[in-house]
């Protein structure tokens, strides 16, 4: 007989998107396990207490914990959801653009620069307005629209004296001239499942930070682009974030890899919970029977 599947999910803290994960796994009869970030722990010379799963969800809110998690499982050969490389490429906004880039999806432009004097360079290069974004962050946290020179020194310099060193790798953006609002779609696997439209008054659109959620048609131009997007980062369960450009159509701004979906699942009906807990029991299942 055949044993039950048996999957983890990483996470650091139960939001409501971890409970609707728990309730579809707990709906579909699988054997899981809850594992705490700030609790696991490993020793690198015994995978065995770890070879028990199936495959492991990540849902941790620390991109640190959960990048290093995924490392360390994937090398012992369990499946993720995502894949660390997929999880790397994804939480580091610099290797994102890099990734697009070199799969030719279109994008903001983007410099990079490690001195306040180099990216000031960069920036009267570009153009104000820019945009200075850490290139780990999430929540719209620490995003800066610079107007002119003026405030483009002043911040440069509170982030190289107060800030640690990764506020001193300056990811610089064009801004763009968006209509209120961004598209936020969901992957899984090969599939778009739903978008949204994220509206604020505030240029930056994100939920955590007051934008309101409106159902988003799925155009095909959406589908290509958010599929081509989510394979030049590896795949999985993604979300893509698109910004509407007046003269260039549609960019892609960002790729997430522990989406929240808070806003969307209600805003659409769609149930995000259970569609990823279906991809990770597919990935499971096909662990357990190449083993078998
Ligand atoms: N270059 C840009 N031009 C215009 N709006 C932007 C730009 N970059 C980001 N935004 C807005 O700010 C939001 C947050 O930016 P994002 O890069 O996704 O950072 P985070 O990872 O913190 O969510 C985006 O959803 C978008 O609405
Ligand atoms: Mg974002």
């Amino acid at each position: 007989m055949k044993k039950r599947l048996h999957i983890g999910v990483l996470y650091s803290r139960v939001r409501v998107e971890e409970k609707w994960i728990f309730g579809a796994l707990e709906k579909r009869g699988v054997d899981y396990e809850r594992l705490d970030d700030r609790k696991i722990k490993f020793d690198l010379d015994r995978p065995e207490a770890w070879l028990k799963f199936d495959a492991v969800l990540e849902r941790s809110i620390s991109y640190s914990r959960g990048l290093n998690t995924m490392y360390i499982l994937n090398a012992w050969g369990t499946p993720t959801i995502n894949t660390a490389k997929v999880a790397e490429a994804c939480g580091n906004k610099l290797i994102t653009s890099t990734s697009l880039a070199q799969a030719g999806v279109p994008q903001p432009r983007n410099m990079i620069a490690f001195t306040p004097e180099s990216a000031i360079e960069a920036i009267e290069q570009m153009g104000y307005p820019v945009v200075l974004k850490p290139v780990v962050g999430s929540w719209g946290r620490l995003l800066a629209k610079i107007n002119d020179r003026d405030a483009a020194e002043a911040l440069l310099e509170h982030k190289t004296v107060l800030g640690s060193y990764q506020h001193s790798i300056f990811y610089i953006q064009e801004f763009i001239k968006k209509p209120g609002r961004d598209i936020r779609a969901v992957v899984v696997g090969d599939k778009v499942v739903t978008a949204i439209y994220r509206k604020s008054e505030h240029w930056i659109t994100n939920t955590a930070r007051g934008g309101e959620g409106e159902i988003c048609l799925i155009t095909p131009e959406i589908e290509e682009l958010c599929l081509k997007a989510t394979q030049a980062v590896g795949g999985g369960v993604l979300a893509v974030d698109l910004i509407e450009d007046d003269h260039r159509g549609l960019l892609v701004n960002e790729i997430n890899h522990t989406m929240e979906f808070h806003t969307l699942q209600p805003t659409t009906n769609v149930n995000i919970g259970e569609l990823i807990v279906d991809y990770s029991i597919q990935l499971a299942r096909e662990k357990k029977e190449a083993g078998s």
